[in-house]
């Protein structure tokens, strides 16, 4: 079967069945192609709060299908790999996130949503790349304090503080991501020396060092929006993430060139979801085996701190 074929089926069997398919910019190329939605970790969630069907395909990673589970109770929220799990989730557990509580009485938590349900249960509010200062700022206000627990990415948490100047107490302090932590100030030094030309667009989960040798720092689909608005004449872009988000964009600005920050920034788990699992999840929507259920007591406490997110994301 060719892919053309199999991308025809899904597409039928969208069409057949009360079924949405929310991809995130990471997943192959060939699966955004036959989405409803595209978007960012803020940008599913609230697709996946508002859905009506009985069936969410959530083409991403763990964390968010879980999310779309805890939004989404009473619906059936599945994963076409049970292996798409993000690494970066398995740095926090609830017991350090209780410690760190009896440690520092009175700071609230924030939680990136690239963390277990089990995580987001034990938290004040949770956050997205896209909205990690603007959640920081609000949160620390609300509880009339200068620093907040931020986990598990310590870069994005490092971000967070530069920006909003509120202290970000990292947990833990090593947390981070195998695919943005690759890239370094040499390679960047070095592809910037070779397109000397092209603006340079990094997500916050790079380090420091290469974020501030950016001309913009912003979440996936931020980054999309960056290139959409830029001005006809920027013609050319260094994409500090994952290799999908690049694909996305060469579809979409045909006019416009895209280079990899670093060959290797490739998020292997997103790609475990593949265009013939994604046709099979629509033949056996029943099969247990793809669903996502975050145990009701988990998913109870959770909704707290994700519903916050959103409603403080909203302005
Ligand atoms: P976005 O919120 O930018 O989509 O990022 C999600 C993620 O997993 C980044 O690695
Ligand atoms: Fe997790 Fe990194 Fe993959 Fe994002 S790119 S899903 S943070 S491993």
């Amino acid at each position: 079967m060719t892919l053309k074929q199999i991308q025809e089926d899904i597409l039928k069997l969208k069409k057949q069945n009360d079924v949405i398919l929310l991809a995130h910019y990471y997943q192959p190329i060939e699966i955004q192609e036959v989405a409803d939605h595209l978007g960012d970790s803020l940008g599913l969630s609230r697709l996946a709060k508002e859905a009506n069907t009985e069936y969410i395909i959530f083409a991403g990673v763990d964390f968010m299908a879980e999310t779309a589970s805890i939004l989404n109770q009473d619906k059936r929220v599945l994963l076409p790999s049970s292996e798409a799990c993000c690494p970066m989730a398995a740095f926090l557990d609830e017991n350090m996130v209780k410690e760190f509580r009896l440690d520092n009485p009175g700071l609230p938590v924030v939680t990136y949503v690239n963390s277990t349900a089990a995580v987001k249960a034990e938290s004040d509010i949770c956050c997205t790349s896209s909205n990690a200062v603007q959640i920081v700022e609000k949160i620390s206000k609300e509880f009339n304090t200068n620093a907040v627990l931020f986990g598990p990415d310590a870069n994005l948490g490092d971000y967070a503080e530069e920006k909003s100047h509120i202290k970000c107490i990292k947990c833990p302090p090593q947390g981070h991501c195998y695919v943005h932590t690759l890239l370094t100030v040499e390679d960047v030094k070095k592809i910037r020396q070779e397109h000397s030309n092209a603006k340079f667009l990094v997500h916050p989960e790079c380090e420091r060092e290469v974020r501030h040798l950016a001309d913009f720092v912003g979440s996936t689909a931020q980054m999309y929006n960056k290139v959409k608005k830029s001005p006809s004449e920027e013609t050319q872009f260094i994409i500090g993430t994952e290799l999908g988000l690049l694909e996305r964009m060469a579809q979409d600005f045909p006019n416009k060139k895209f280079y990899l920050a670093k060959d290797k920034m490739i998020c292997y788990n997103m790609k475990k979801n593949t265009i013939e699992l994604t046709k099979y999840v629509l033949e056996h929507l029943d099969d247990p085996t793809f669903e996502v259920k975050v145990p009701s007591e988990i998913a109870k406490r959770a909704l707290n701190p994700i519903e916050k997110m959103l409603r403080f994301s909203k302005i």
